[in-house]
């Protein structure tokens, strides 16, 4: 099992495999995307190059990857990427965040290919104000693809949240009365401050503790968390068939329970969301015999992964947004 200095287990992989997106989210990406397709860095992983890190994440230990952007689903090759992580031996679940883009019309591909989970991101369920903080008039449409997802039986629906005062500071009791009836997570996410962001998280940010304060004053209470679990604090209710999940990066401890590693669109293992630069792995992703080799090279620099990512002190480390990362 992948290790860190301070017993930190990661049987967890996000892995990016673009960082192009078609949204232009005001925390991430306000003027839209700007790179260059990864032409610096020798294009986007492969198929080839993404089996293999699977296979070697699968021998390490991990049973769970999920594929982020950008926005995944940029990529015509997302069923293929999809079904060859589901079928890496060792791999049990495959999950992906997705802005929602023709979410109706997709879905149904990614399922037959093997996937296990979803998580949206729906910042408000105004339609004039979700257009605001993305750019496009489409939450109709994001809606429609999550009852479709449902009905196709997806095991898993989460709806990220990211908290901003101006745009959806007054709306937590429109997101509580939707998960009413409706068995899904929200996941209501503190706004993280990155490279580019700086004004906006100053204007935006708000704590997540206000919001858990009130969960736990209506009658919600806060489930156990395996020893596994990552760092969200989930919440149940018996009159509500959805839980609420609370992603508070700035909190004491946040980092303790980290799990995750990362991995960019480029081949580059990133030990925190928000490290100075990630570790390139590229060379070692070319052949299927690299495994061991690149197993070990990662737990060596695993050696070196910092206690905490120092955040709360404006450290965005080389992170200017989290399109390059996916979150
Ligand atoms: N702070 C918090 N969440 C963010 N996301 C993107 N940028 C930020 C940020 N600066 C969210 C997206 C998506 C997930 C991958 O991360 O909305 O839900
Ligand atoms: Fe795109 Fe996600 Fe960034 Fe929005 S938050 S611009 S959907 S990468």
């Amino acid at each position: 099992m992948l290790h860190d200095y301070f017993g930190r287990e990661f049987r967890y992989l996000r892995l990016s495999v673009t960082d192009v997106c078609n949204f232009s989210c005001d925390y991430c990406l306000p003027d839209g995307y700007q790179g260059d397709s990864g032409r610096k860095s020798g294009g986007f992983l492969r198929l080839d190059e993404i089996r293999n890190i699977a296979a070697a994440f699968a021998e390490a230990g991990t049973r769970k990857i999920r594929i982020t952007g950008g926005e995944p689903s940029v990529r015509s090759d997302l069923p293929e990427i999809i079904a060859a992580v589901k079928q890496t031996p060792g791999i049990e679940k495959v999950v992906i965040t997705t802005n929602g883009y023709k979410l109706p019309e997709r879905i149904e591909s990614w399922v037959e290919a093997g996937l296990d989970g979803l998580n949206l991101s729906i910042d408000s369920l105004d339609p004039s104000i979700f257009q605001a903080i993305t750019g496009h008039h489409r939450l109709q449409e994001l809606l429609d693809g999550l009852d479709r997802a449902s009905a196709l039986g997806l095991d898993s629906i989460k709806v990220n949240v990211v908290m901003m005062r101006t745009y959806n500071g007054n709306q937590i009791d429109q997101f509580l009365a939707w998960v009413k009836h409706k068995p899904l997570t929200l996941r209501f996410i503190e706004l993280m401050q990155t490279g580019d962001n700086e004004e906006f998280y100053q204007r935006n940010h708000v704590s997540g503790e206000s919001i858990k304060q009130r969960l736990l004053g209506e009658g919600w209470k806060q489930a156990l968390r395996s020893k596994d679990a990552g760092p969200a604090q989930e919440f149940d209710h018996p009159d509500y068939q959805g839980r609420i999940g609370l992603i508070m990066p700035y909190s004491k401890d946040f980092c303790a329970s980290c799990n995750r590693l990362r991995i960019s669109a480029t081949g580059k293992l990133h030990l925190c969301l928000f490290s100075e630069k990630g570790i390139d792995l590229r060379q070692l992703l070319q052949r299927e015999d690299q495994k061991d080799e690149l197993i070990t090279y990662m737990q060596t620099q695993l050696n070196d992964k910092e206690v905490s990512h120092y955040l709360q002190d404006g450290n965005t480390g080389g992170t200017s947004h989290l399109a390059m990362l996916g979150g």
